[in-house]
């Protein structure tokens, strides 16, 4: 490896630790992202730790899951397992951002965290769950957009996710969000798929 090799690795590690550290990552964006107004959608977001969630919403959102992508989850070769899903949602590691309407009811979410992914320093999105009533009203390009925001600020070289092969709508969302096949993603294609858009540097 050489030293320019060592340094860039070296400063993608202190990115992603100035990253983790912050306790609000959205807050540099927070007039911007901290409401989402369209047609019949108002809805304010917030962004929390999984420790600072309340269990009533982390149960939302493991429902909302299960409600939008289990049945992609049966129909491909990795079935549905709940209690991965639900060990997945409550990790310690794991941030939220969490829209919720004029009722305080949680409408959508997306999970996240800053991470090292194959040499690469990343903004990990695990989830993105739009609830049906919800869908269509731009707020998944909402928050991709604020994702990327943040993968931005904190100096990520990627955003990246996974998505199940079989979730054609899906991954037409993220295509038309610019995503790509990653490098990373199984080949020859499998059960999943890993996309992922390069963050420019600002
Ligand atoms: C996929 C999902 C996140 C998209 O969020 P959304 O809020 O419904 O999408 P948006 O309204 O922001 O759509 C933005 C653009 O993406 C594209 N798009 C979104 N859904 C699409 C679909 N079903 N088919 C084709 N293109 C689609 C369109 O270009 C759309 O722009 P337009 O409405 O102006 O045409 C959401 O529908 C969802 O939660 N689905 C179920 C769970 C899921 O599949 N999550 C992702 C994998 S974990």
């Amino acid at each position: 490896m050489t030293g320019v090799e060592v340094n860039s690795v070296s400063s993608q590690h202190k990115a992603i630790e100035r990253a983790s550290k912050t306790k609000n990552p959205i807050e540099p964006f927070a007039e911007q992202f901290s409401k989402y107004t369209k047609d019949d959608c108002d809805v304010s977001v917030y962004c929390k730790w999984k420790a600072d969630m309340d269990a009533k919403t982390l149960k939302w959102a493991m429902k909302l899951a299960e409600r939008n992508v289990a049945p992609f989850y049966r129909t491909c070769g990795i079935g549905w397992q709940p209690k991965v899903k639900q060990s997945d949602l409550n990790k310690n590691w794991a941030r939220y951002l969490v829209a919720v309407d004029k009722a305080k009811q949680p409408v959508a979410y997306t999970m996240f965290r800053f991470d090292m992914d194959y040499g690469c320093s990343v903004l990990y999105c695990y989830e993105l769950q739009i609830d049906k009533t919800y869908q269509r009203k731009g707020l998944g390009r909402f928050f991709i957009n604020a994702l990327e925001q943040m993968a931005k600020h904190y100096n990520m070289e990627k955003l990246i996710l996974t998505v199940l092969s079989n979730n054609e709508d899906g991954i037409k969302f993220f295509n038309s969000m610019g995503f790509i096949t990653d490098d990373t993603s199984p080949s020859p294609p499998t059960d999943y798929a890993i996309l992922s858009k390069t963050i420019d540097s600002l």
